[in-house]
Order: C-alpha cells, then sequence, then structure tokens
C-alpha cells in the first residue's frame, strides 16, 4: 500500500451536518441550558461570546445528530453520546485527534521479521479480554495531539511486558513524541506504531509514564528522563493484512497495535454498543485491540482501547463488529496490525 494521502478523508460525513442543522426541533432555551451543563461538567470556558456562540452552534447539530441518529436506527447496535468533543466539528476533531499515516510500504523496517509467529495457532479461547488478565493500563488522553500512534505502540507494548516479566507497567508516550523524530514519526503530526516500535528497538527500550509524562505537545527529546528505559522489546511483526482470522490469533495472544478509519462522525460520537460502522477504510487512527468476544445477539465484536479519554465510548473503549464481509474488516481494522515481540 502505497498511499501518501494523510488520510482524513470521508466526505460523507459533511453531507450528514448540511441535512442535520435543519431537521431537528429541540428548543434553543433547553438546547442552552445542556450546552451551559455540558461545559461545567467539562470545565470548559471560551475566550469570547463569539467564540461561545459558534461552540454552541456546533454543539447543537452533534446534539441533534446524536438523537437522530439514536432515535431513527433502532436496529442499530450501538448508541452515540455526547462526550468531551461535543463542541467540535467533525473536520476539526479529526485534524486534532487522529494521527495515523496510512503508508506502512514505505518505512525502512530494520527490526521487523516478516514471519507471522501466530500462524500456526489453531485453538483460540471464544472470547479474550486482557483487561481481567492485568495487562492493559488505564485509558489514556492524547488530548489534541496527532499522537494516537505513540498511544497504540505503547498500549502494545504494556501488553507484552505485563506477558513476559510479570508487571504491568504504564510507558512513556511523550518520550516516543520527543525522541522519535528521525523517521516517518512526527510527534503530533502524526507517525506509525512500526515506526515507533524500530525507535523503541534502537533506543534500547522505553522509560516510564512517571519518569516522562505526557505533555500532549511536541517537545525537545530529554535524555535524562528517558535514561531509565523500564522495558525492552525485541522486534515486531506485521499481522498478515485483511485477514481478521489471522488478527483473531494475535490478538488471542497479545494485545495487538491495529490501524483504523475513526474520521466518521458517529465514530466521534460513539457512546456504547457495537459499533458496526458507519466507515470507511481510509485508516487515520493507531489503537489497540485488547480482546474480542461475542454480543448477547451473537454480535462478535473486537475490544479496542482508545486513547481519547473516559468519557468517549464504554469508558474509553470501543467494542467494533468483528468477522464481516469485507476482507478489510470494519474500518480497515484487519489492514495494517502489527505487535511488538519481547
Ligand atoms: C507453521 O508450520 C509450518 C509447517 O509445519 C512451518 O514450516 C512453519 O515454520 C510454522 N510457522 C511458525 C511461525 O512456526
Amino acid at each position: 500500500m502505497a498511499s501518501t494521502t494523510p488520510c482524513l478523508a470521508l466526505l460523507f460525513v459533511l453531507g450528514i451536518w448540511a441535512f442535520q442543522v435543519s431537521s431537528r426541533s429541540i428548543p434553543e432555551a433547553s438546547m442552552s441550558d445542556k450546552f451551559e451543563q455540558w461545559m461545567a461538567s467539562y470545565g470548559r470556558v471560551y475566550q469570547d461570546a463569539f467564540e461561545k456562540d459558534k461552540r454552541f452552534q456546533i454543539f447543537k447539530e452533534n446534539v441533534e445528530y446524536i438523537e437522530s441518529r439514536n432515535a431513527g436506527h433502532t436496529a442499530k447496535k450501538y448508541k452515540l453520546g455526547v462526550n468531551e468533543f461535543t463542541d467540535l466539528t467533525n473536520e476539526e476533531f479529526k485534524s486534532m485527534r487522529n494521527g495515523y499515516k496510512m503508508q506502512r510500504s514505505t518505512i525502512v523496517a530494520s527490526s521487523k521479521t516478516s514471519s507471522f509467529r501466530y500462524e500456526n495457532v489453531t485453538a483460540v479461547p471464544s472470547s479474550m479480554d486482557w483487561r481481567s488478565k492485568g495487562a492493559v493500563t488505564n485509558i489514556k488522553d492524547q488530548g489534541q495531539c496527532g499522537c494516537c500512534w505513540a498511544f497504540s505502540a505503547v498500549a502494545a507494548m504494556e501488553g507484552i511486558t505485563k506477558l513476559k516479566t510479570g508487571n504491568l507497567v504504564s510507558l512513556s508516550e511523550q518520550e516516543l513524541v520527543d525522541c522519535d523524530i528521525n523517521g516517518e514519526d512526527e510527534g503530533c503530526s502524526g507517525g506509525l506504531m512500526d515506526d515507533a516500535f524500530e525507535f523503541i528497538i534502537s533506543n534500547k527500550g522505553l522509560t516510564t509514564e512517571s519518569s516522562y509524562p505526557y505533555q500532549g505537545v511536541d517537545g525537545t527529546c530529554n535524555k535524562k528522563a528517558a535514561a531509565n528505559h523500564a522495558a525492552q522489546i525485541t522486534g515486531y511483526e506485521d499481522v498478515p493484512s485483511n485477514s481478521e482470522s489471522a488478527l483473531l490469533k494475535a490478538v488471542a495472544n497479545q494485545p495487538v497495535s491495529v490501524a483504523i478509519d475513526a474520521g466518521g462522525a458517529d465514530f466521534q460520537n460513539y457512546k456504547s454498543g457495537v459499533f458496526t460502522g458507519e466507515c470507511g477504510t481510509s485508516l487515520d487512527h493507531g489503537v489497540t485491540a485488547v480482546g474480542y468476544g461475542e454480543d448477547d445477539d451473537g454480535t462478535k465484536y473486537w475490544l479496542v482501547k482508545n486513547s481519547w479519554g473516559t468519557s468517549w465510548g464504554e469508558d474509553g473503549y470501543i467494542r467494533m463488529q468483528r468477522d464481516i464481509d469485507a476482507e478489510e474488516g470494519l474500518c480497515g481494522i484487519a489492514m495494517e496490525a502489527s505487535y511488538p515481540t519481547a
């Protein structure tokens, strides 16, 4: 895949916004009450009345979108809801929150092994939740910095470190943002999990979150803070592309970094349930598959850890439909998955 687009296109969304603006009728007063309550609960302060009014209009459109989607699609397996992003347009949201560069083939991959160590795995458990095995740290929040790639790589590394050493240690995304700057990765401007693994290997490890805390902005590499390497990886492997069954074998064995198309309005406003789309396959976001299972009604899903705080989704997680007809998987989840080895 040699795409060099910065991968933020999902044009149908624009049409949806335009359509929603005029379509519903929640009284303005109750909407502004809702907005005031929302501002208070998320500690939002705007610089002036103009900005506040602009944000109110966007909030209103988002709430109307959420309510119409929830009401109009009763057959849907997921619900949308208000979260800390409800005053952002979808365009703003995508440019601030994602940051996966869809161009795996351009990486100079010196440390990657071409084998897939789980290829001969035959039996996998019917469900898996790496949280219950103590291999997943708390939900983190990348803030307004497009370094999803760092959060995804770190979560996968935290997982393999727990499996190898027995210790769950929260590791430093900021070290990647500040220090992994000589390859494809560009801090808050985007990057790739595979490139992060390359850096961690050549760097001989990564330090802890507490030694090198997250700032959410590009900074200068703090070599002193990074000096104490709390965990190491020895390599990484790509899951064969476009195979949910290969991805299943991998996730059955460890948390796995996955790239997805998270640019849609339904993804921005996802609240609960098994997400079934809408989304495309323009990979723009890096997250971590930390399990899988089956809903009460038999809908299969991937359990995915996001890095957008706990107000989004199911306390920061999303369940995404698994085993769909398209080989790419929902939102392209099976296209560019990889995991570190240790
Ligand atoms: C899978 O099995 C084949 C056939 O026995 C073997 O050649 C290959 O090395 C195995 N792969 C792994 C990753 O063990």
